[in-house]
Order: C-alpha cells, then structure tokens, then sequence
C-alpha cells in the first residue's frame, strides 16, 4: 500500500509566454508506514510536488497511483482517492475560518455524513493525534498559541482519517520546542502506520526522521534515496538552499580525515566511530 507519483511534469500557465516548467519528470513513493521528506530550495516545486499527490494539481505528464490504482484525473475514484490523502498546507492557520476548534476539526467529517456521538469521537481522536489538549476545542482558534493553532490545522485534517499525511513545511515559524514537539506527533503518527511526506528545508529531521529522501532542485529530482545515500550526494554537490547538519558536516571532515563517519547518524553515532578508531589504534 502505497502513494506514488511517477514521472511528474507541470508546467504552470502551460501554452502562455508565463509558462514555468515547475516539476519536470518527478517521481516518488511512500509507504504506508513510511517517512519521506521532500527538500529543496525556495522555488524547487515541492510544494507543487505536495499538491500533486493531494490530487489538486493535475499534472502536464506522468500520473499518481494510490493503493496500487492510477488516479485519473476529475475520476469518481479521484475523490475518494483524495480523502485517503490529507495536505497540510504552509501556515495552514491563516485559512481558519469556524467559531471554534471543535467546529473547525468538525467540518470534513460532517460534511461527509458523520455526525452525532461518531463526530464527537472524531473530533477527540484527531485533536488528540495531533498533541491538541481538549481544553482547547472550544476556544476561537485564533485565542491559541501558534504551536496549538499549528496542531489545531493539523487537527483538521487528521479528522479526515487519511492513510497518507503530506506536509508542507509544517513546522514553519514555530519556536524549537514546537518544532520538536510537532515532529515527535509525527513520528508517533507514522509508527502508528501513517505514511508521512514531509516537505522541508530542515535537514536535521529530514537526516534523522526520514526512511527516505527526495532532493528537487528546480523542478528536477537530482537526488533520492536513504538519509545516508543522500547525504552523501549532498556532501559532494551541495545544493542551493540545503544546509547539511553541523553533525554530517563534522563527519564529512572526519572522512577527509580518513575516519570514516556515518553522515547521516547523529552526534552519538559519530562518537562511537570516534572511540572505534581510538581503541583500533590503541591495538
Ligand atoms: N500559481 C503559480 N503560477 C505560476 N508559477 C508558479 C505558481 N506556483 C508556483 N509557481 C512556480 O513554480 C516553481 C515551483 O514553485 P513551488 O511553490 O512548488 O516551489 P517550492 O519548492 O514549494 O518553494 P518554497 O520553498 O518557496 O515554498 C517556482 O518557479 C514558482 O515560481
Ligand atoms: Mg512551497
């Protein structure tokens, strides 16, 4: 079970002088159960990458699969495609537009027939994925702190119960701690079998919470693979736009240094190589 989006090409305003070749041959894939970041510089086209695998973008060549089916484009099957796929945009925030929380979590379920005692466990099932306290479901969502309104949006879109959960810079914005916290629900939410795409310019989590990564630099994927894979290629040929981790800029010294460091492991993992070398050398 899976989402793929394979061999993508978009081409905004398409036929027109203001044509922009956003995403040219673009594929990717995420597991039920998987974490992929997609990164890149401003402009690179992922979030145009995100919106293709929401199915609101429909693209210039090549096609989306979900669960083994390829989506057709304005398809019966698009539509309930697109409720196993929830999009967290960028500043998902600034489109509240309901009184309160609760409402807000509400609106696609119910819109969908769910309603009564069902709509209220959906309600508290998705706030609580998304590290939202209860208290918080009947204040106005603008009321809350930025991290809250973050996992508030978040919220919204877990309510749609979707197999695959992509988005887009969610972190954005957010103090350290938000940070850290929203990435911790994330994990929890992918390890509970929740695919995660997560479209980043922060390489420390793409390095660490990743399976997979997926580099675009203007519009075209020039690297993918494992974290360590990727870092590699990125060491060699940085790209614009991507700061490699202080962690996987000290190993690539140690590499040049002869000691051959994980890139992509954390600073425990590089001092465990440290310590390897040492006691080699004391032999
Ligand atoms: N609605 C649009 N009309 C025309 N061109 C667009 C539109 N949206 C994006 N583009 C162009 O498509 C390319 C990819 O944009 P996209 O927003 O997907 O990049 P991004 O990697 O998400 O950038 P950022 O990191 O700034 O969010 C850019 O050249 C952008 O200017
Ligand atoms: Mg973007």
């Amino acid at each position: 079970m899976s989402i793929k989006a394979v061999n993508i090409k978009y081409i905004y305003n398409a036929g027109t002088p203001a044509a922009v070749t956003a995403l040219d041959g673009v594929s990717v894939e995420a597991g039920r159960g998987e974490w992929v970041s997609i990164v890149g510089h401003t402009g690179s086209g992922k979030s145009t990458l995100a919106q293709h695998l929401n199915l609101l973008l429909t693209p210039s060549s090549g096609f989306v699969s979900i669960d083994g089916a390829t989506i057709a484009p304005g398809s019966r099957e698009a539509r309930a495609a697109r409720r196993k796929v929830g999009l967290v945009f960028q500043y998902p925030e600034s489109q509240f537009f309901a009184e309160t929380v609760r409402e807000e979590i509400a609106f696609a379920p119910s819109n969908w027939g769910v309603a009564g005692v069902a709509l209220d466990a959906c309600v508290n099932e998705a706030a609580a994925s998304a590290g939202l306290s209860p208290s918080a479901l009947g204040s106005n969502p603008f009321s809350l702190s930025g991290g809250e309104r973050r996992r508030a949006a978040i919220a919204s879109v877990l309510s749609m119960k979707p197999d695959y959960l992509v988005l887009d810079e969610p972190t954005a914005g957010l103090d350290a701690s938000g940070v850290r916290g929203l990435t911790a629900t994330f994990g929890e939410l992918c390890s509970k079998g929740m695919a995660v795409i997560h479209v980043t310019h922060d390489m420390e989590i793409a390095m660490s919470m990743s399976d997979r990564i997926a580099v675009l630099e203007r519009g075209v994927l020039v690297a993918s693979g494992a974290p360590e894979r990727v870092a590699e290629y990125l060491s060699e040929r940085p790209v614009k736009g991507l700061v490699m981790p202080a962690s996987a800029r000290f190993a690539h010294g140690l590499r040049e240094k002869g000691i051959h460091a994980p890139l992509a492991g954390g600073v425990s993992e590089i001092i465990e190589t440290l310590e390897e070398a040492r006691s080699r050398r004391k032999r």
